[in-house]
């Protein structure tokens, strides 16, 4: 008896595998393959935008810091600026996106070079960006903008550019009196899942059909306080995303850089080594802030040397890099943000060869110079090494990881000029001649791509 019962166990299993039907937990959601299009895409932006880019000082955490940590700064700021009375949501009136125009938006992420976007449905705070059915005066078409800020961008991104629409979405909010009630009980009760963030999520989905859930927010209850395999069973096996949606790993108090289609693990993570699973460098332009400040220094924001070489590091060691900005109040990209961007998307354009659709390599970093990051092309069998750091090689540049053939040939991305000469280097690498490239060839700024055929290794 008990050999029949099993066998129509594993029959059944078999049947729910055949027909993807994934079972709401973690042994079988791991098992699923990660949609082609992420690992192919490499380069995304993140947007925090919401009721704390009205202050838009000291970061989107200013409520918890304010109310929750009584940060002196903060306090002293609402002082000297605002009524004694001045609630945190006194601030949304004065969200109203007044310049907001979703195809502008659109049409400078496509020119980042960036291939998907993950735009804040709902932060720590509670906000929907979108009228939410379960959400009432605290989402952006009862208060503020008086608009669907997401939906609108959703359209406008679909309608223009072939990028990949994501969302990013808060399980807990800090001060929602129905989660505040359920942490109270040591999470014994749902409600606040119940009637909230679970429906939300459904609405998200079946509403606007993101290809990218950037869950957060989950740390401080377990995944079965969340309903998280229940969400995600449901995402993976009936969902109008089913085939192509890809999930984050913050899901719960113990699920971060463990399950989920890839792994975010922490904030700007960037191990400098090859990885065994997807992950996920998300960070930002502005070092100290993920939404918008008005009183950051322009020190405070990323040279583009220093993003080239961060995207190099990423790129070789399997990573995505999701580039955060933070949108104003008035619905703007502000020019800084907007100028890295398009500078993101120049040096793209000369040199994502070297980016879309790569692997890891055999090296991920040089062991003669440093600062050159690998990646590969299996399709054309091209070996690529990022010289990052702003200067360019020019004379010898030493590499120790490449061993050429008779067959190899050295190429600069976007210079017409080659191929270079090289010798072989006696410990083993290559010794590359790169020319005096006059400044009028030289094909970008900031950090340049060799590229090598048919090598020995
Ligand atoms: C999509 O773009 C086309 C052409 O750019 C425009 O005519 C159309 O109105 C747009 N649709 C929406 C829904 O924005
Ligand atoms: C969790 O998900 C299951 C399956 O969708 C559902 O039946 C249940 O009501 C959900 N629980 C909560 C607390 O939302
Ligand atoms: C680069 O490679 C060397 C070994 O050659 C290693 O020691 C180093 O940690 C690597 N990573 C970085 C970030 O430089």
């Amino acid at each position: 008896m008990k050999v029949v019962i099993r066998a129509l166990c594993l029959c059944v299993c078999f049947l729910q595998q055949c027909l993807g039907q994934y079972q709401p937990n973690w042994d079988s959601l791991d098992k699923r393959p990660l949609p082609s299009w992420y690992d192919e895409v490499k380069v995304g932006i993140f947007m925090h935008w919401g009721v704390f880019s009205v202050p838009s000082y000291h970061s989107e955490w200013f409520w918890w810091y304010w109310k929750g940590a009584k940060d002196t700064d903060l306090i002293k700021f609402m002082q000297r600026n605002y009524p004694p009375e001045f609630t945190y949501a006194d601030f949304a009136p004065s969200f109203k996106a007044e310049f907001y125009d979703p195809n502008q938006w659109a049409d400078i992420l496509q020119a980042s070079g960036a291939k998907y976007v993950v735009l804040t449905s709902k932060h720590h705070e509670g906000f929907t960006l979108w009228p939410s059915k379960v959400s009432w005066n605290w989402n952006a078409m009862d208060v503020g903008p008086k608009r669907d800020l997401l939906g609108d961008l959703a359209v406008a991104i679909r309608n223009r550019t072939d990028i990949h629409f994501g969302l990013y979405h808060s399980l807990f909010e800090w001060f929602n009196p129905i989660y505040l009630k359920d942490k109270a009980n040591k999470f014994t009760t749902q409600d606040f899942v119940k009637t909230k963030t679970g429906p939300e999520l459904y609405e998200l989905v079946n509403k606007y059909q993101p290809e990218l859930i950037w869950s957060d927010g989950e740390w401080e209850a377990e995944d079965t306080y969340w309903n998280s395999t229940n969400f995600i069973a449901w995402l993976y096996n009936d969902s109008p995303v089913k085939n192509k949606v890809v999930v984050n790993d913050r899901w719960g108090s113990r699920t971060l850089c463990k399950h989920g289609d890839y792994y975010t693990c922490q904030d700007r993570y960037n191990p400098g080594k090859l990885q065994n699973h997807k992950w996920e460098n998300a960070m930002t332009i502005d070092k100290l802030s993920w939404g918008y400040r008005r009183n950051a220094p322009l020190s405070d924001y990323l040279t583009m040397v220093e993003l080239t070489t961060t995207i190099a590091e990423t790129i070789s060691c399997g990573g995505n890099i999701l580039v955060n900005i933070g949108p104003t109040a008035d619905g703007r990209i502000p020019p800084i943000f907007e100028e890295r961007l398009r500078q993101m998307g120049q040096w793209l354009k000369v040199n994502g060869e070297a980016i879309y659709g790569s692997k890891p390599w055999a090296f991920q970093n040089d062991t003669a110079t440093h600062g050159v990051w690998y990646t590969y092309q299996k399709a054309t069998d091209s070996v690529y090494a990022i010289v990052t750091g702003g200067k360019m090689p020019f004379g010898k540049l030493m590499l120790g990881a490449p061993n050429p053939s008779p067959g190899t040939q050295v190429t600069l991305l976007g210079y017409t000029g080659g191929p270079f000469r090289f010798d072989r280097n006696p410990p083993g690498g290559i010794a590359i001649d790169v020319p005096a490239i006059p400044a009028s060839q030289m094909p970008c700024d900031w950090a340049w791509t060799f590229k090598f055929t048919q090598l020995a290794n």
